[in-house]
């Protein structure tokens, strides 16, 4: 059997910020409310020109760029996503248009919970050997959707994307288990009300049908327990119990949701990746840019048991276990060689051998903790200068050879 193991991971946030205070300056409510209520301190909120399929293409984009692969590479492209550019067609299409690639692409829709589903599905098509690249998309333009009049939804929700490449591999590392879980029982709790069964009017414009309507408290009471249950199934299932778990990057919908699904795992918050004081609930892309972001600070590490869990609208949930196979690094060495045609290029190019470079000092830290020694801080020092004289080399010579020509 194939593994599906994440090679490339990236994520965009909008430029604009709105904060709790920005909030309350036009609404009945607080910084103090809503900090101490749901965790958030701010959100993204997507400009003119940017839809959910714009930022799906930017967060692609840097997770291709991580893999060294390059659109033409893909064999399928999922968009897990409740708030795509338009019903028809799937936002999935657009971003593939967009990418310049040539592979099919579906949208997926399970609320918060859909980039678990979508990692799923990648692993499923990616176990059967029918695909060997998958990209795994969460993005949302949540805040056109959302009654800006409406405390009690508002300041929770915010705009952004997450993508990962999922690919085939022999190792047993990536998505070792998953759970997917739905009692469309609870719809009335969190829904909005536009489509094929209820035709837009001016009335049901009137009323706001077409923004997000949700029952907090109800939603609360049943995410506090999904969470937990989905998170130990998945662990189980993935012949792990929840010593073997590293980090657990929960759906960043409330702190305190967060925090009580942790309590009830027994598991400390050290254990538990939380950012949802700088994004708010980005909703399906919430997951993604907490893996991404968990990955830039340095806590996914080769071997490290990822949980990653998340519930939503449907009522949905999901969780996945998901063994960590790729060290940190800020791209793939091959993509330093890669033909150097404009001189205007070398201003890229030596970007990237800086991040390398940066890389290799953070991974000399690290070693150093482990072992600490000077000697082998040494060592990785001489090993990592070795690696980057030739690499320098080589670009200066392509450099004048592109300018001379
Ligand atoms: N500012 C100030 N006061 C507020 C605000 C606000 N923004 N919003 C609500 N209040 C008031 C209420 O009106 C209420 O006042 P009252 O007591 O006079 O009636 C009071 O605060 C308490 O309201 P509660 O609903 O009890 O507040 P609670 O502590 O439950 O927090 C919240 C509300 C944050 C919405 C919480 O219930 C929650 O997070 N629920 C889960 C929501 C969620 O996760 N949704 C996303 C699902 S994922 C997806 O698929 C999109």
């Amino acid at each position: 059997m194939k593994y599906g193991r994440i090679v490339g991971w990236g994520k965009h946030a909008p430029a604009r910020v709105l904060t709790n205070a920005d909030l309350a300056n036009r609404l009945d409510t607080s910084d103090e409310w809503i900090i101490t209520r749901t965790g958030i301190r701010q959100r993204h909120i997507a400009g003119e020109g940017e839809t959910t399929a714009t930022m799906s293409v930017a967060a692609s984009r840097a997770a291709l760029a991580r893999a060294g692969l390059s659109p033409a590479d893909l064999d399928l492209i999922i968009l897990a996503t409740t708030s795509p550019d338009s019903l028809l067609p799937a936002a999935s299409s657009l971003v593939q248009d967009m990418l310049g690639a040539k592979c099919g692409a579906f949208q997926l829709q399970a609320g918060c919970t859909g980039f678990v589903y979508g990692l799923a599905t990648a692993q499923a098509f990616i176990s059967t050997g029918l695909h060997k690249n998958v990209l795994v998309i969460g993005a949302e333009t949540i805040s056109r959707n959302v009654d800006w009049k409406d405390r009690e939804t508002c300041v929770l929700f915010g705009d952004g994307a997450g993508a990962v490449i999922v690919q085939a591999c022999d190792e047993p590392t990536g998505v070792l288990s998953f759970v997917l879980g739905s009692d469309g029982s609870g719809a009335p709790h969190l829904h909005i009300n536009m489509g094929a069964g209820e035709v837009i009017t001016p009335e049901t414009i009137q009323r706001g049908d077409h923004f997000v309507r949700m029952n907090g408290r109800e939603v609360f009471k049943f995410a506090t327990r999904v969470m937990g249950q989905a998170a130990m199934q998945a662990i189980l299932q993935a012949g792990m119990s929840l010593a073997d778990i590293d980090l657990l990057i929960p759906h960043q919908a409330n702190l305190r949701i967060i925090e009580l699904a942790a309590r009830h795992l027994n598991l400390p918050m050290d254990k538990v990746f939380v950012n949802i004081q700088d994004y708010g609930n980005t909703s399906a892309a919430s997951i993604p840019i907490a893996l991404v972001e968990a990955i830039e600070q340095g806590r996914c590490q080769v071997g490290d048991n990822l949980c990653l869990v998340g519930f939503g609208a449907g009522l949905t949930w999901a969780a996945a276990v998901v063994r960590w196979g790729v060290s940190e690094r800020p791209l793939a060495m091959s993509s330093l060689f890669t033909p150097v045609v404009k001189v205007r290029e070398r201003a890229q190019v030596t970007l990237r051998v800086a991040q390398t470079a940066a890389a290799m000092q953070v991974m000399t830290a690290r070693y150093a903790l482990k072992k600490h020694t000077a000697k082998a801080v040494q060592t990785v020092k001489a090993k990592a200068s070795a690696a980057l004289l030739p690499l320098y080399a080589r670009l200066d010579k392509r450099y004048t050879r592109d300018k001379r020509d």
